[in-house]
């Protein structure tokens, strides 16, 4: 099998890629999960942001100040267009998922749980999520109740209508799980929170790369995601909610821009989306993601996602032609892959793998909760983009094989 032309032609536009001091260092870049190379518009357009329009957004009224925060705006209209959010101050800039999972569980535990209330969290959560709503269940008193897997990873559903109850008022999940790849029934969790009138906060950051996120017909209450999983930039994260949600949460910090009137005693906080966004944004953080989404605007996803998905089938085919190997999951895989190999360590395997060119993540992948009970040895992750050629998957394989001579 060879990667066809149009991938090739997708991945000429990520520098990376064409930087050919990077070949001896990272012969196969797999490990797309943990970040995504950044797509050159949006390198582009960090740099035209320097050199061109470089002001502060939301505060100056000079014409450059002015130029900047409209394009400012204008982005994040574009990123509302994206989810299809039904009003662009729904979308709050953070500076990446775990931000924006902190500002809304902080902000639903100031402002709408009590004592006793029930917290819904899975097993297989990153620590963004789990250890958040830990910490935060410690200090309200708030019941925290560990969703029930099934055999393929997935949350049971069947589990989960006995596990709600009259105080479960928050259940909060990846869309896709990060350590295993696994996508989550969102939309039947959310149908069934709903009923209920259950808050759900999804954790969009190893979906959005990979399928259409549409927040209106999911119908959560949030969305959140960092913009490195997506070809952008380090440093900004995207916090969708609801705007009758966003109205009723109490502002995550304090400081300029946030505010519309300050006297000695009081302050009064400033509209949507600005009380959540106080101090200096990550403007070029957001110049780059506009960027980005018009590049990908101008691709053609359907064909993209269909490469991801073949690619992912191929590599779950070849891996369970060895025997020494165990997947974790699967079943509905999305853009990751996680396994052990009998007799390697995980972080043993990785190292080996690491010489031979091979970028992969290893270990628990900042979800030990459900890892250390299934994998204590942690497990290895191969995570691909649209970007990735089948030749890496290949290579990656031949690599794999190799380690025998190690045992
Ligand atoms: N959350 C990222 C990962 O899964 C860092 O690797």
């Amino acid at each position: 099998m060879h990667t066809p032309d149009f991938i090739i032609d997708f991945r000429h536009q990520f520098p990376f890629f064409n930087n050919q001091l990077n070949s001896p260092i990272s012969q196969a870049y797999l490990d797309n999960a943990a970040t995504t190379h950044i797509c050159q518009p949006a390198l582009d357009s960090i740099a035209d942001y320097y050199q061109y329009h470089h002001a502060n957004v939301h505060r100056s009224s000079h014409q450059l100040a002015l130029g900047t925060s409209n394009q400012f705006e204008s982005i994040r209209q574009k990123t509302a267009d994206w989810l299809n959010a039904a009003e662009k101050d729904e979308i709050v800039w953070t500076k990446g998922a775990t931000e924006a999972a902190n500002l809304i569980a902080n902000g639903l535990c100031e402002s709408h749980l009590q004592a006793g209330d029930e917290i819904i969290i899975a097993l297989s959560e990153h620590h963004a999520h789990f250890v958040t709503w830990q910490q935060l269940a410690k200090k309200y008193q708030l019941e925290l109740t560990i969703a029930k897997l099934d055999e393929q990873l997935r949350i049971d559903l069947q589990a989960l209508h006995t596990q709600i109850s009259d105080k479960t008022r928050v259940i909060a999940l990846a869309h896709v799980n990060n350590a295993t790849g696994v996508k989550q029934p969102v939309e039947e969790i959310i149908e069934l929170a709903t009923n209920n009138n259950i808050i759900t906060i999804i954790d969009g950051s190893q979906a959005i790369n990979h399928m259409p996120i549409n927040v209106q017909q999911l119908a959560c209450d949030f969305y959140f995601f960092s913009a490195h999983k997506m070809y952008a930039g380090t440093g900004l994260g995207v916090c969708y909610g609801k705007k009758s949600r966003l109205i009723a949460l109490p502002p995550y910090q304090y400081g300029g821009e946030m505010v519309k009137q300050v006297s000695l005693t009081e302050s009064e906080f400033n509209q949507l989306p600005y009380k959540f966004e106080a101090g200096t944004p990550n403007i070029s953080g957001v110049f780059a993601l506009g960027a980005t989404l018009d590049f990908l605007a101008n691709q053609n996803l359907n064909k993209l996602r269909a490469y991801e998905h073949k690619l992912t089938e191929y590599l779950i085919e070849q891996l369970k032609k060895r025997s020494a190997i165990s997947l974790l999951a699967t079943e509905q895989l999305t853009g990751a892959v996680s396994f052990i190999i009998k007799d390697f360590h995980s972080a043993d395997a990785a190292e080996l793998l690491s010489q031979m060119g091979i970028a992969i993540r290893s270990g628990s992948h900042c979800a030990m909760p459900l890892i250390q009970s299934i994998a204590p040895g942690g497990s290895l992750r191969v995570s691909i983009a649209a970007y990735t050629l089948i030749e890496e998957i290949d290579y990656f394989l031949s690599c794999l094989d190799q380690l025998d001579d190690f045992l």
